[in-house]
């Protein structure tokens, strides 16, 4: 890896998830950086060393690489020191499916006539939307070089994604700034796909796409394999070994959520549907996910019967361990349905509640799993927390009011759990019947 100081210098506008970990990782590189957001409290708090986000690795990233990061409202130390700019704008989902790309417009208006720069788009973005940016650049006479370089980083892992990624993807339709990004991520080794800016565009909705069908599918499974008496996770072992299919995205659980699957599973359904194609089994993908969050609930009314008056402990928040991220977390559907099944709902994540406490409502907030367990009704494990696996599982048992544990990720051994008094239910694994004391 080649950290001379002969670096190109990048810009990065956006500094969520994807701009700080690109902007932390091109100055590990060795490229000073400079980085434009217009939250003037974020870039303070940049500036003084605060990270606004929970993403390990990272805040040791910038802090080792401090010298060579440079953040700023300003859009002009960005286009005085580089060349290349990084776009990494927020694109949410808007009411009809489609993304919302006022951020990036906002850019493009913000960019003043240049010959010597190029946008290189990092943010998810709808499939012609560099045609249309290129359009409106020449229309305005502005003379930049547009490159479309979609990142695949996931949050939890973006430090490591971002040095060890398994494919760069960079679409342009001419022009020197493609070598220029080629070479920026040149250092790393990893192989290059050189192609156009649409099909650039479409690799990073057809990967997510690909990968929430695999989710989807492994959960469709589980629900038959609890009809049969198969065990899912076997089946994904079993499934996983074949070189064409992989062990990756095979585990089953409580749907998928985050700020990308859901929104760019919709995002191409919608992109299909407004070139007239009707994406059939997107439509699946996430009708499955939409009812995978809710199956919980039937587990628990099997067991309790009736959930009003319940007091449900749920263990973890976030969308997936590793990350503060509440965004489209199955744990707000789940907490939102327990509380109009009647249930009493506490929760307990380790760094996820300042996040879940701005989305949630209802719920009562513990500090540690043993406080959110104790006189519980039932337990559901939401989020696979590493802490959750060194639970003492029957000092669990002994401080619940109830004995029911729906591992909602087959996180937990369920020889352990039920060993310990528990009863164990997950997803798509024998489950036990409901004691006759607990049902009805
Ligand atoms: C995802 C992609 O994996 C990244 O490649 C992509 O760059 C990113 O979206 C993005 O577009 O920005 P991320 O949302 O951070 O990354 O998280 P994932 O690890 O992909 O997990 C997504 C959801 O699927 C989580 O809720 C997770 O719990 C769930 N999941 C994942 C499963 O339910 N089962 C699995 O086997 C894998």
């Amino acid at each position: 890896m080649s950290t001379d100081g002969s670096r190109e210098p990048v810009g990065v506008i956006g500094t969520g998830y994807v701009g700080l970990v690109t902007a932390a990782g091109f100055a590990a590189l060795g490229s000073e950086v400079y980085c434009v957001d217009i939250d003037e409290d974020k870039i303070r708090g940049l500036e003084e060393g605060r990270i606004p986000i929970w993403e390990p690795g990272l805040e040791e990233l910038i802090a080792v690489h401090r010298e060579r990061l440079h953040f700023s409202t300003d859009l002009a130390p960005a286009l005085a020191h580089a060349r290349v700019l990084f776009v990494a704008v927020g694109t949410p989902p808007t009411y009809s499916g489609d993304a919302d790309l006022s951020a990036v417009h906002a850019v493009v208006d913000a960019m003043p006539a240049s010959d010597r720069h190029a946008l290189v788009m990092k943010s998810t973005v709808p499939v012609g939307t560099g045609e249309s940016i290129e359009r409106a650049l020449a229309q305005q006479d502005k003379g930049f070089a547009y490159v479309s370089c979609p990142e695949f980083l996931k949050e939890g892992s973006a430090v490591q994604d971002f040095l060890e990624p398994d494919r760069v993807v960079i679409g342009e339709d001419g022009g020197w700034a493609g070598d220029a990004v080629e070479a920026l991520y040149a250092p790393l080794g990893a192989p290059i796909v050189r192609t156009d800016v649409k099909s650039a565009e479409m690799v990073k909705l057809a990967s997510n796409a690909f990968l929430a069908t695999k989710i989807s599918f492994i959960n469709e499974i589980a629900n038959v394999c609890e009809e049969t008496g198969a065990d899912v996770v076997e089946v994904a072992r079993g499934m996983g070994l074949d070189d064409r299919i992989g062990p990756k995205f095979l585990q089953a659980g409580i749907g998928f959520g985050g700020s990308c699957f859901p929104k760019d599973v919709a995002a191409l359904k919608q992109l299909a549907g407004n070139s007239g194609y009707h994406f059939q089994l997107l439509n699946s993908v996430i009708e499955v996910n939409e009812l995978q969050k809710r199956r919980v609930i039937a587990k628990l009314q099997k067991h309790l019967g009736s959930l009003v008056g319940k007091e449900i402990a749920l263990l973890g928040l976030a969308f997936k361990a590793n990350t503060d991220d509440m965004r489209e977390a199955s744990s707000l559907v789940l907490s939102a349905r327990l509380q109009g099944a009647g249930a009493r709902v506490r929760a307990y994540d380790p760094v996820a509640e300042a996040e879940a406490r701005k989305l949630i409502s209802g719920v009562a907030f513990a500090s540690s799993a043993a406080e959110a367990v104790a006189g519980a009704d039932a337990i559901v494990l939401v989020t696979e927390w590493p802490e959750f696996r060194e639970l003492d599982l029957a000092e669990v048992a002994a401080a619940m009011r109830g004995s029911l544990l729906v591992d909602g990720r087959n996180f937990l051994d369920p020889g352990a759990a039920r060993a310990a008094g528990l009863v164990y239910e997950a997803i798509g694994r024998p489950s036990q019947s409901p004691s006759p004391v607990s049902a009805g």
